[in-house]
């Protein structure tokens, strides 16, 4: 019996000690050890913490289906053109796994809500779309949206409304329009919505003044049409329903499930990748398979 308990005894001064030392260290948490890279190694959920020291923290939200090529260019790209801008990060590949089209919007929605705790503002970022200018600063966007790849530089976008590519929202703000409509499944238009959406919030979406590059030279843009194909099919009654405003869905009806989490090292660098099933209610939006769509 005495024995039990000079073992535990030991053991939980070890534990104590070593948690004084982190401590002492400056490091809020026992279990949470700080790396350069601005984010602990994965273990569990409980890793996903905010950096204390830095006011802001941003969660790159990639939302992400067989671009492996493209997600290896991304990550130390936008990892070292980050920290010259002092800006406390970590990216998070949103994976979609199961076998409907393309969801952009519900993908995002899906980051979203794995990193709301722990981070208070979200860059929507396409993987192919890399920012080149330093004057690009993805600071906090207090004030409403920002939209890095303004229809004035994007190498492709030029319409006044555009705000897909690369776009910073608080979390306030992503909360306060329900997020996105899930309802876009296959290429495109979702980002028109969200566009609307924070329109009626009344959010002022916000774009860099005075950046010296154009079109050609703000961006790289890596894609290649030949092997990405757009999927641009309309089947059922898509074309109508998602011209519309979409007042119903977002993130409170956001379904799906999260298969694994994985930490992905490219160059050093932790990247966090959810592997997502997302569902869809087939009476709501057929078009998520157009397999069997008579078109
Ligand atoms: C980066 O920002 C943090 C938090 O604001 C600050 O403590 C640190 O000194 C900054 N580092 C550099 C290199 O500017
Ligand atoms: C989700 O939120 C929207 C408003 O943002 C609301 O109209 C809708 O009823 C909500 N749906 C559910 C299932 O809670």
């Amino acid at each position: 019996m005495t024995r039990i308990f000079r073992f535990f005894s030991v053991f939980s001064i070890f534990s104590i000690f070593g948690c004084l030392y982190l401590l002492l260290q400056n490091k809020n948490e026992c279990y949470f050890v700080e790396n350069s890279n601005v984010f602990p190694e994965p273990e569990d959920k409980i890793l996903f913490k905010s950096v204390a020291k830095y006011e802001h923290n941003l969660a790159i939200i990639v939302p992400f289906r067989d671009r492996f090529d493209e997600l290896l260019e991304f990550g130390p790209h936008i990892t070292k053109f980050l920290r010259k801008q002092n800006i406390s990060h970590h990216i998070f590949i949103v994976n979609q796994r199961d076998s409907f089209r393309f969801n952009r919007a519900a993908l995002i929605n899906v980051g979203f809500m794995f990193t709301e705790s722990n981070f208070d503002y979200i860059a929507m970022h396409d993987v192919d779309l890399l920012p080149l200018n330093d004057d690009l600063k993805y600071s906090y966007p207090k004030n409403g949206p920002l939209h890095v790849s303004s229809p004035k530089l994007h190498p492709k976008y030029h319409y006044e409304k555009y705000i897909g590519g690369i776009l910073l929202v608080s979390r306030e703000h992503y909360r306060l329009v329900n997020g996105m409509s899930n309802q876009y499944w296959g290429w495109g238009l979702e980002d028109d919505e969200f566009y609307v959406r924070l329109k009626d919030a009344e959010l002022t979406v916000h774009r860099h003044e005075g950046i010296q590059t154009g079109t050609d030279n703000t961006f790289a843009h890596n894609h290649d049409k030949r092997r990405r194909r757009r999927d641009m099919e309309k089947c059922f009654n898509q074309k109508e329903v998602t011209r519309k405003r979409d007042r119903k869905t977002g993130l409170n009806t956001t379904a799906y499930r999260i298969e694994k989490v994985y930490d992905l090292k490219i160059d050093g660098i932790s990247i966090t990748v959810l592997n997502v099933l997302l569902e869809c209610d087939k009476s709501a939006t057929p078009w998520c398979d157009c397999s069997n769509a008579s078109k």
